[in-house]
């Protein structure tokens, strides 16, 4: 397979607002198409007590965050290679989730400069809603990548993520993608609805990344915990989720461009 990689490694974190919108089915199969665009992808899943990445690939995560903050292992032991992509769990037990937010938060960084030495790509799974650990993500991240389904709570509560981020920040990145669609021309309308209420509102936007149709065949590859080119190579959704990791991959290197004139500047 041909290998690709990036000056600097690339933090998307995605993010909903909202939970079972497909949030982890996407972190998965967005690093298997990095992978397979020959970059080297890691999913933190950062969803304390409600970890399911591991869950989604049928693999028995043995070390976290968490228990490497109580000291049951060293940080060497997180990442967990899998044959498309490395995945570290933040937490899968929720008695984990009493530890102080500023520990693990800081064990979080830790582990993000870890998968940086040998990853392009890293691709951080949220929990639901705008607790400390989604606002932790999304600070990390280059770029928010909200799941937009069409549905008014889902709408409804991206939308409260996005203002309470503008708010802070009114510089943040946010790519959608729009999950659940019944066609691209459905996704297209919900994208720009989406837009339209940010631009209204907040006078903001967001990229377009692509769209996940509503699929039989993600279904299934959920039922038997595979990734669905693992399922079968030629399943078509597949195309929509190389077409979105092509579009991160656009980000990223631009990313990259964006750096230079800063760092020209500071130089003159
Ligand atoms: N595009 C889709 N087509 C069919 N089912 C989907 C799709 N996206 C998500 N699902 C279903 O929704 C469920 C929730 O997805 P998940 O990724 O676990 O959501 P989240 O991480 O946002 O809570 C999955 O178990 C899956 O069955
Ligand atoms: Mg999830």
């Amino acid at each position: 397979m041909k290998k690709n990689h990036l000056h600097q490694p690339f933090v998307l974190a995605v993010i909903s607002g909202k939970g079972g919108v497909g949030k982890s089915m996407t972190a998965v199969n967005l690093a298997s198409s990095l992978n397979h665009a020959g970059y080297r992808a890691a999913i933190l899943d950062a969803d304390i007590g409600l970890s399911n990445c591991a869950t989604l690939l049928n693999e028995q995560v043995t070390s976290t965050v968490g228990q490497w903050i109580h000291g049951d292992c060293s940080l060497d032991h997180l990442p967990h290679r899998l044959p498309e992509f490395t995945l570290v769990t933040a937490a899968d037990d929720p008695s984990q989730q009493s530890i102080q937010p500023d520990v693990f938060m800081d064990a979080m960084d830790q582990v993000m400069m870890k998968l940086k030495e040998d990853h392009d790509f890293i691709i951080i799974d949220t929990p639901a809603g705008a607790g400390e650990m989604a606002l932790w993500a999304l600070d990390s991240a280059d770029l928010g990548a909200l799941l937009i389904v069409d549905e008014p709570t889902a709408i409804s509560d991206v939308y409260r993520l996005c203002k309470y981020v503008l708010n802070i920040d009114p510089a943040y990145r946010f790519g959608s993608i729009v999950n659940f669609a019944d066609s691209e021309g459905s996704a297209d309308s919900t994208f720009s609805r989406f837009n339209t209420i940010l631009n209204y509102f907040l006078q903001q936007k967001t990229d377009y990344l692509g769209f996940v149709p509503v699929s039989e065949s993600i279904r299934e590859s959920i039922q038997k915990q595979k990734t669905l080119r693992q399922l079968s190579g030629k399943d078509p959704v597949i195309v929509e989720f190389d077409f979105i990791a092509q579009n991160v991959i656009s980000f990223a290197n631009q990313a990259v461009q964006e750096l230079v004139p800063a760092t020209n500047h500071q130089r003159g």
